[in-house]
């Protein structure tokens, strides 16, 4: 087999078979595929797509392109959760904390900003001395500790995905719908979990646009992950403006430590409690005697407990037993004010009054990309102190008054901060007449 007939095959709509995707796969972590080979064979599908076979194919290629961990050594059941990526979406912060404090084992492996999606990686890495490079020893003796622990891509575990997401981020093949199920799903796979809670976002802050591709997205993930004998669930969560206030990566762990100390944004907090509840409710089902009175426990209950875990402290108790496992210091998380801070701050004042009709999570995404807190080439170090923090009123719906912030630019330089006012400033629309806040979970697939 030779690479260039893989990629002239699947340029030219051809569908792919098992033993070519291995052979892609195998040569790509090994090393003998060259990042151009593999970058025009991404590009091949972005533009033909893939079936559902294929895709599944590909899943399991990178599932197992490394080792996979057996976790039942370590917990009887464990839970995972992902999200396709969106802006503001710092939901695994404050997820992991609330289910694992009420007894539910979470062991995830995540990425890192992907276009113009941040990634929780990069925002836990804000923290000083936080660590997300962990062998599998290290995973499974925190997964047994601490009940948390949330890893990046190793040369040990799908491997395949480590290089593969880096070279989708700058080489603008993020937005495919097979590309992305595989990437998900092969960590999901490679890192254990029994079950996974999907967070899949639809807007134009998401890379599945509209509800049709973001819930063709979800299906096809939650079949692959059954037919791999994982439990699924699947949320379709809105992500036509940022999720929260936050956008940028220190920026993103103040609001999780607000929200983790039951204050946080209205938005952002109730999204974590349905997230939570789901994942809650998915291991209640499947472990003999976690729920408190067998057949009653519904999702109900769910939000009850999650809700609970924010509001007696538990759930930031376990956040913070998570970061100092991982190395990260917690003088930082204890007192955010501490975390990084950039030299220019600078407010958006509303042009007019009335209510925000729109607020693009893509252009508000795209922007922190710019002011460094994102990746322009494979590898680039990134700012973490840079972003965007909205008033609390500028979400869509809110009532503004001309001239009252709408929202912070955080930069490096006055420049940098000056061209991003100006984006900004293009990515807000406004109304006379009040405009409904868009339903923060569309549907659910369970
Ligand atoms: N999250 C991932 O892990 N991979 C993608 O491709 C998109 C979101």
């Amino acid at each position: 087999m030779r690479i260039v007939d893989i990629i002239t095959k699947k340029r030219d709509g051809g569908e792919l078979t098992r033993a070519e995707i291995d052979f892609f796969i195998k040569g790509y972590v090994a090393g003998d595929v060259p990042d151009y080979q593999a970058a025009a064979w991404l590009m091949a599908v972005f533009f033909r797509g893939m079936t559902p076979a294929e895709t599944t194919y590909l899943t399991e290629a990178m599932a197992f392109s490394g080792a996979t961990l057996d976790l039942h050594d370590v917990a009887p059941f464990i839970v995972d959760k992902h999200s396709s990526g969106g802006v503001g979406d710092k939901t695994t912060l404050v997820v992991g904390p609330i289910v694992a404090s009420l007894g539910v084992p979470v062991g995830k492996m995540s990425g890192r900003g992907l276009s113009f999606s941040g990634g929780t990686l990069d925002k836990l890495e804000s923290i000083p001395g936080f660590v997300a490079d962990l062998t599998i020893e290290q995973f499974k003796r925190q997964l047994r500790d601490v009940g948390l622990v949330v890893a990046g891509p190793t040369h040990e575990l799908a491997p395949a995905d480590g290089k593969l997401y880096a070279l989708r981020d700058v080489t603008g093949t993020v937005p495919s719908l097979p590309l992305i199920a595989s990437s998900i799903m092969s960590k999901k796979i490679a890192a254990g979990a029994d079950a996974i809670v999907l967070d899949v976002k639809t807007g134009h802050g998401a890379f599945m646009e509209t509800e049709t591709q973001a819930t063709a997205l979800a299906e096809l993930m939650v079949q692959i992950g059954r037919r791999l004998g994982r439990r699924m669930t699947a949320l379709i969560g809105d992500m036509s403006q940022p999720l929260g206030l936050a956008v940028g990566n220190a920026l993103e762990v103040a609001e999780a430590i607000a929200t983790l100390h039951d204050n946080g944004p209205a938005d952002f907090r109730q999204h974590c409690v349905d997230v939570a509840a789901e994942m809650l409710l998915i291991a209640r089902a499947h472990v003999p005697g976690t729920s408190e009175v067998p057949g009653t426990f519904g999702i109900e209950s769910a939000r009850a407990q999650a809700t609970a875990a924010l509001a007696d402290g538990s759930a930031w108790a376990k956040f913070r037993e998570f970061v100092a496992a991982q190395g990260g210091n917690l003088a930082f998380v204890d007192d955010p004010g501490r975390l990084p801070r950039a030299a220019v701050v600078e407010p958006l004042p509303a042009p007019r009054s009335g209510y925000v009709a729109r607020l693009d999570a893509r252009e508000v995404g795209f922007t922190v990309v710019d002011l460094g807190g994102g990746r322009a080439k494979k590898g680039d170090p990134i700012d973490p102190a840079v972003g965007v923090v909205l008033a609390e009123g500028s979400k869509v719906g809110g009532r503004v008054e001309a001239g009252e912030p709408l929202l912070w630019v955080h930069a490096r330089t006055p420049s940098s901060c000056a061209a991003a006012l100006a984006r900004l400033a293009r990515a807000c629309t406004f109304a006379d007449e009040p405009v409904a806040a868009p339903q923060l979970i569309h549907r659910v697939i369970r």
